[in-house]
């Protein structure tokens, strides 16, 4: 398997993470993104996103695999990070933009986990030499505890209207000029903020609530959620905005 043997834990991330009940302990033993696990309420779940180039997530220009399948050959053309968050829990992965900058391998990332049970997300822009999302929310779909889906849940630029330094891509990202950026000429952190949501029931088939919490919570700015995130990142936007 690919990935396993050159798993790289490349990219600074920082963990946020707001609990929506007791903390219990975790309970799943697979901690690599391309195993299969059977998660129930409070386990980490494993699960890796890969950045490279969008023609690279696709065999033979037509089919998408999971960038666990060794026949991408993603090793030697992207870059992965690995992460853990704990099902059911609203978390926040920064990506720090100051030592990686997306476009450098080809701009689009591919969220996925697991290999009998395998999701991959589709491709998500992120970056090239003139734009850069900073703002993502992805959603893993569970049903009894297995994951069946990864998708990246859009907003249509709702979080971004009237705010000038922002940039509509598409219809459907918010994006900044990259010369904005610190280390390309301006000064806004540019780091990259993925949020994430849990749907569907766990193995016990509870439901899980991150999604509707989520939902409920999308009126307000993604980082301003949260507070010990202030210094590092709310205060960059404050600044700029
Ligand atoms: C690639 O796609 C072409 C055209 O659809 C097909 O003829 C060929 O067999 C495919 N190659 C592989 C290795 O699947
Ligand atoms: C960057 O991406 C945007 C949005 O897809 C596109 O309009 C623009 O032409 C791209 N710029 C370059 C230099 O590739
Ligand atoms: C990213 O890393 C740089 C250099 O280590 C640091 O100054 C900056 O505060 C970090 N940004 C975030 C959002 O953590």
């Amino acid at each position: 398997m690919a990935i396993s043997r050159r798993l790289v834990f490349l990219l600074a991330a920082v963990f946020s993470t707001i609990s929506l009940g007791e903390s219990r302990s975790d309970t799943n033993k697979v901690f690599s993104p391309c195993g299969d696990a059977a998660v129930q309420r409070s386990d980490g779940f494993t699960f890796g996103i890969a950045f490279a180039s969008r023609s690279s997530f696709f065999f033979n220009t037509s089919v998408q695999l999971s960038p666990c399948d060794h026949r991408l050959g993603l090793a030697s053309s992207s870059q992965l990070a690995v992460f853990r968050p704990k099902v059911d829990e609203i978390s926040l992965l920064t990506i720090n933009t100051s030592n990686f900058f997306p476009d450098s391998v080809g701009g689009y990332m591919v969220a996925f986990a697991g290999r009998k049970y395998a999701a991959r997300s589709i491709p998500a822009f992120v970056a090239n030499s003139s734009f850069i999302v900073t703002s993502f929310t992805l959603v893993h779909e569970f049903k009894k505890g297995r994951l069946q889906n990864l998708y990246w849940k859009r907003d249509g630029c709702a979080s971004c209207s009237g705010q000038s330094s922002f940039v509509c891509l598409n219809n459907q990202d918010c994006a900044i000029r990259t010369n904005n950026c610190k280390n390309r000429g301006g000064n806004v952190d540019c780091s990259v903020g993925i949020q994430l949501a849990f749907s569907g029931t766990d193995k016990h088939e509870s439901v899980f609530n991150s999604w509707y919490e989520v939902q409920n919570l999308r009126q307000y700015s993604l980082f301003n959620l949260y507070s010990n995130l202030r210094d590092s990142l709310t205060s960059q936007y404050n600044r700029f905005f």
